[in-house]
């Protein structure tokens, strides 16, 4: 058995939210999948709205808050990541983009990501392929083909356990597809490390 980790990103405001509950489905399929293929899965949440603050510091900093290290550093280090954000004047939110704009801008180069969202009007629903898919393109993120989208009508009577649900499990099984499918991450980068050895820096000085 090998353990495999997943980070998920939920940029819901309200509480509860729609868009926590679209994650945690997500979150779900992904692991029950995962683990019958055979793999150990550690799930880490980040809930953006209790970041929110130390997000918008960073941007003004360009430095990030002790605090926001651990969801950093969980989103760049997982083997697979769920990004859910809700729709705000037909995109993702302000403080779902500003998230991954404080994010290592490498970070997420080759890394499996699935996307979701929450609208209060299916007509929306586009907003996934010209906003969400797009900004993980151009982080070099791998994004699975089916991403999931929830209208209010969505979450009652037959829709939840229907279409909503079938969509859930594609786009789970699909991500754990990618996640198996390469080698278990040995962690985010180190922006600090030394990519020449050190003997050599020595050794080439003239002094
Ligand atoms: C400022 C604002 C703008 C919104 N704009 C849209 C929109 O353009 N399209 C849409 O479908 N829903 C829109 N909504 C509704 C939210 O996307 C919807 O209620 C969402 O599911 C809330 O997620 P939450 O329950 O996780 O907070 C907007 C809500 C707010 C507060």
């Amino acid at each position: 058995m090998t353990a495999r980790s997943l980070a998920v990103v939920s940029a819901g405001l309200s509480q509860p939210s729609s868009t926590r509950l679209l994650a945690d489905q997500l979150a779900a399929a992904t692991r029950d999948e995962l683990v019958r293929r055979g793999h150990e899965v550690r799930v880490h949440v980040v809930e953006l709205r209790d970041h929110a603050h130390d997000v918008v510091n960073h941007l003004l900093t360009g430095f990030p808050s002790a605090a926001l290290r651990a969801p950093l550093d969980a989103v760049a280090g997982a083997d697979g990541v769920i990004a859910v954000s809700p729709i705000f004047s037909a995109s993702y939110s302000g403080l779902f983009k500003s998230f991954f704009d404080v994010l290592e801008p490498a970070a997420l180069a080759g890394t499996p990501v699935l996307v979701g969202a929450t609208g209060g009007t299916a007509r929306h629903s586009l907003a996934l392929e010209h906003a969400l898919r797009p900004l993980f393109s151009y982080l070099r993120a791998v994004v699975v083909p089916t991403g999931v989208y929830a209208a209010s009508e969505d979450w009652s009577g037959d829709a939840a356990d229907g279409a909503l649900r079938e969509r859930v499990l594609r786009a789970g099984a699909e991500l754990a597809e990618q996640v198996d499918r390469r080698p278990a991450s040995t962690g985010p980068a180190d922006p600090f490390a030394l990519t020449t050895d050190f003997a050599r820096l020595l050794g080439d000085r003239e002094d």
